[in-house]
């Protein structure tokens, strides 16, 4: 088909289109030719998927309007030619797919295979006129419910922490706002290499989710490790639990308990014991559950910061207080304690404003001790949220005080943060973990107090997951 001519367009439609063309500044003839070409790929990935050369009888072959969409990225590894089988896998589930091969990855598998496989053309070159005409490349990172990169090499996975875009692949994932999955392949010592763990701990913390890589052989003579990319079932069965979790969040169903802020006790009407708690860290996580889909309670001390949207506030001010509040929460599935509760109170705050007397003796303040919030929860006989987290706010020997604190009150992980003055923690906006579960010790970057809430809610989410507990 050589050209168009289209007649017959009243005036109004001819004005939008003017309009159109002239806002993204293309010719009248371009914006048409794009909008066809819009319509056209629309169709086909909608479109009922041919029967793939492969003879894959059991590829569904109807595709619906719901049609989920994956965009995979194939990196330049060995395992690329595991991609191939993933695309089969994907399909089955009657996912639609697309693909990006990068430069390295041509070397493994080839865009005629991959595309056979696919059942469409494959993309390869950011600068390709024939797809970039229009910015072909945001339309991928648009047209597309998840992404998929398979093999994460330690180089792609490098530039995406950099924020790169020199290629198709990275211009996709910078410019796309779908969740991101990456199945790391890579020689052990690469996987294991400090920068490759710094890149990684990023990635995590911008929201990425990532599956494997598996312990065993290498591709290389006598090579054992971590590294092998996960198996293709394995990738395409998290591809789905991300295409599902999408539409309605990981935590969606899931009653989640946070605690937040300082508590103050009471000296006299006027006058409390505080500490220096913002609550930022504990507001922040319940936003993050909040917007996985969780249905949060908030149970924070005195804070200047505004309540998350869409999140059960319920304030109060010293620890016995919060206790009562959170036991009226239960039963919930995951309890988190931020709170820097005050571990003493006055024992017998004064109902009146204590008088300075001159020539009189300074008051003594006699202390006792608060409840132990997080492990009376832990403790439960009945009603123990399935996962309970606490905090440990340390200045000195962190590990080993979070780990006595997990045994000491029962809970399952423990979130250990330096708060020393020199840390800036108490207050700021950036925090150092590191998690201590009974069977692992994770230290975490340092970064901002809102990607270690994404990072401890994509934890809490898998936990859920492989507890395999009913919502
Ligand atoms: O013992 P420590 O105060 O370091 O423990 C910190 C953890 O215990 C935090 O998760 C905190 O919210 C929780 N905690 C509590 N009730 C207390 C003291 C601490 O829930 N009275």
């Amino acid at each position: 088909m050589a050209s168009l001519t289209v007649r017959q367009l009243d005036e109004r439609l001819k004005k939008q289109l003017r309009l159109r063309a002239a806002s993204n500044g293309r010719s009248v003839e371009d914006e048409v030719r794009n909008i066809l070409r819009e319509a056209a790929e629309c169709a086909e990935m909608r479109a009922p998927v041919a029967p793939t050369p492969s003879g894959a009888g059991a590829i569904r072959s109807m595709v619906t309007a719901d049609t989920r969409r994956v965009l995979l990225i194939i990196g330049g590894g060995i395992a690329a030619y595991k991609t191939l089988d993933l695309i089969r896998r994907l399909k089955e589930r009657g996912i639609a797919v697309r693909c990006i091969l990068t430069n390295a990855a041509q070397h493994f598998a080839t865009p005629l295979s991959v595309s056979a496989l696919v059942g469409a053309r494959v993309y390869t070159d950011l600068f390709d006129p024939v797809s970039e005409f229009d910015v072909g490349h945001i339309r991928l990172a648009r047209e597309t419910d998840l992404i998929v990169v398979a093999p994460a090499t330690a180089d792609l996975m490098a530039k995406m922490a950099n924020g790169h875009a020199d290629d198709l692949a990275t211009a996709v994932l910078l410019a796309t706002t779908a969740k991101i999955v990456l199945a790391p392949a890579m020689n052990p010592h690469m996987w294991a290499n400090k920068a490759t763990q710094r890149n990684l701990a990023r990635l995590v913390a911008d929201g990425a989710a990532v599956v494997g890589p598996n312990e065993g052989e290498m591709a290389e003579a006598e090579s054992q490790g971590v590294g092998r990319m996960a198996e293709p079932l394995e990738i395409a069965g998290a591809a789905e639990k991300f295409l599902t979790a999408g539409i309605a969040g990981r935590l969606q169903g899931r009653r989640i308990l946070i605690t937040s802020g300082p508590t103050h006790e009471p000296i006299d009407p006027v006058r409390y014991i505080a500490n220096r708690s913002s609550g930022k860290q504990g507001h922040s996580i319940a936003a993050a559950a909040e917007t996985e889909g969780g249905n949060v309670t908030l149970i924070s001390g005195p804070v200047n910061l505004p309540d998350p949207p869409g999140v059960k506030m319920i304030k109060v001010e010293s620890a016995r207080e919060m206790l009562r509040a959170v036991e009226r929460t239960l039963p919930v599935d995951v309890a988190i304690f931020a709170a820097a509760v005050a571990d003493w109170r006055v024992a017998n705050a004064g109902h009146h404003k204590l008088k300075k007397q001159f020539g009189h003796a300074t008051p003594e303040l006699a202390l006792v001790e608060n409840p132990d919030i997080l492990a009376t929860i832990a403790g439960r006989k009945t009603q123990r949220p399935k996962l309970v987290i606490g905090f440990a706010a340390e200045t000195e020997n962190v590990v080993a005080n979070a780990k006595a604190k997990l045994a000491r009150k029962h809970c399952d992980w423990i979130l250990a943060n330096d708060v020393s003055p020199q840390s800036g923690v108490m207050g700021g906006d950036h925090n150092t973990i590191t998690l201590v579960r009974a069977s692992s010790v994770e230290a975490w970057p340092p970064q901002s107090k809102d990607a270690v809430s994404s990072m401890l809610i994509t934890r809490i989410a898998d936990a859920l997951d492989e507890k395999g507990e009913n919502r």
